[in-house]
């Protein structure tokens, strides 16, 4: 087997290795979903279990679900929508679309890893297709 032979081989190898691994959320990102989360989010959900106002994110189906879920709590917000243990809560989640696209889409990478063990990473160019057409 001559040299180029081995290398073409390896070069397949390898680009099958990387394909075959899933797209992982970076530490980086994960960090800055992590602060954003402490300064816009922990109020009201607490460390994830929410609490009488406020419903808990641990176990949300909708964070483990398709990421434009998660995206548009926080640019919409939403209205007594949540039913926790049967009973409609009283709190409203304000919409945070003063976030930009970078900073919603941290945060929801962080939450839905934090809160739903979901590591694919949320990309700015998503949370950008959810706002409102202008
Ligand atoms: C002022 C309080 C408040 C803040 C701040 C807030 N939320 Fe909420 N959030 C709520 C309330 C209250 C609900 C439920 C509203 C309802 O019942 O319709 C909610 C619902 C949600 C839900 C839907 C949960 C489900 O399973 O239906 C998600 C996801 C969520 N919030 C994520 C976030 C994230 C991420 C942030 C920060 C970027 C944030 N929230 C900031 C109060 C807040």
């Amino acid at each position: 087997m001559n040299r180029w032979t081995l290398f073409l081989i390896l070069a397949t190898a390898l680009s099958l290795v990387a394909c075959a691994r899933p797209e992982l959320a970076s530490s980086d990102q994960l960090a800055r979903g992590e602060v954003l989360y402490s300064l816009h989010c922990i109020q009201c959900h607490t460390d994830g279990r929410g609490d009488a106002l406020n419903p808990p994110l641990f176990g949300s189906a909708k964070i483990r679900g398709q990421p434009s879920a998660t995206i548009r709590n926080i640019l919409y917000g939403q209205q007594h929508e949540s039913i926790v243990s049967g009973k409609k809560l009283g709190g409203i989640m304000p919409a945070l679309d003063y976030l930009t696209d970078e900073e919603v889409a941290d945060v929801a990478t962080y939450v839905r890893f934090r809160f739903g063990n979901v590591t694919h990473p949320v990309q700015p160019a998503e949370v950008a297709a959810q706002r409102p057409a202008r």
